[in-house]
């Protein structure tokens, strides 16, 4: 793919490890054209192709995408079931070409609830590209933040109740070692598509320290020119981890 000069991001050093994003506004986008919300869905899919491949040409190393929330479940039968399809269709198209460019692939949440068929084709798609590592991309898909602490909080209760670990053990650390994503660095950049100012039950554990960026941008027309904002705006940012910015500062001196 054909994308734009290089020159305008920020320097390597400056770009975030792990962005994550919520992919808002489709509907709207679909809306505003006078077409069915399931035409944003289709569109939305060409954003995260395109951002798939920046992201693989630029060096970030990882990319979460919120595809479908434990909560979408709320919306009308047809769309969901048009997601869902969308979903089947955009696994069965696209992974070959994922696994071709050194993607790997994997997916976050509670997906049973899917059906078999897409079951069968994340396991076989994280099967097929687990050895790669230009770019885990990870697509969230009945997910819920909570759902993820109260699940992590279930497998220690369980290790408490057959006795391997006491109750004073249950940390943080301890916690979130059973969280999804543990394997890979805590999201530096968050952004959320759309203009909604939320994490609508997102990755609330790993977000802690992420850096926020809200564009009112639909996600259907987030382009890359959008996202290089997103990274200026991030690399202009001091992250202090609750020190002070004398400390930050003092320590990148020495
Ligand atoms: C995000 O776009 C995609 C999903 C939640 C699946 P929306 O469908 O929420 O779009 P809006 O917010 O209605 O415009
Ligand atoms: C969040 O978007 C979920 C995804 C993008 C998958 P929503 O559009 O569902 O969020 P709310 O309902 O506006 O908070
Ligand atoms: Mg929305």
């Amino acid at each position: 793919m054909m994308t734009d000069d290089p020159i305008s991001l920020p320097p390597p050093s400056a770009l975030p490890q792990h962005v994550a994003v919520i992919m808002d506004g489709n509907g709207r986008w679909a809306k505003a054209r006078g077409q069915a919300r399931i035409q944003g869905h289709r569109q939305g899919v060409e954003t995260v192709r395109e951002l798939v491949a920046t992201c693989a040409e630029i060096g970030i190393g990882h990319l979460t995408l919120f595809a479908f929330s434990s909560e979408n479940w709320r919306r009308p039968r047809l769309e969901v079931r048009l997601l869902r399809q969308l979903f089947l269709l955009a696994l069965d198209r696209e992974i070959d070409r994922l696994h071709g460019h050194g993607i790997r692939f994997r997916a976050i949440g509670d997906i049973g609830a899917f059906g078999s068929d897409i079951v069968k084709r994340v396991e076989a798609a994280e099967a097929l590209t687990r050895g790669n590592g230009r770019l885990t991309l990870t697509i969230a898909a009945n997910y819920g933040g909570r759902w993820d602490i109260a699940r992590a909080a279930q497998s220690l209760a369980k290790e408490v109740e057959a006795g391997l670990l006491r109750a004073e053990d249950v940390t943080a650390e301890a916690l979130g070692q059973h969280l999804s994503l543990v394997d890979i660095p805590e999201p530096d950049l968050f952004i959320r598509t759309g203009g909604e100012q939320r994490i609508s039950n997102f990755l609330l554990w790993q977000l802690a320290y992420t850096e926020l960026y809200f564009t009112p941008t639909l996600w259907p027309d987030f382009h890359r020119a959008e996202f290089e904002r997103a990274l200026h705006s991030f690399a202009g940012r001091q992250r202090r981890f609750g020190r002070t910015g004398d400390q930050v500062e003092a320590a990148w001196r020495a």
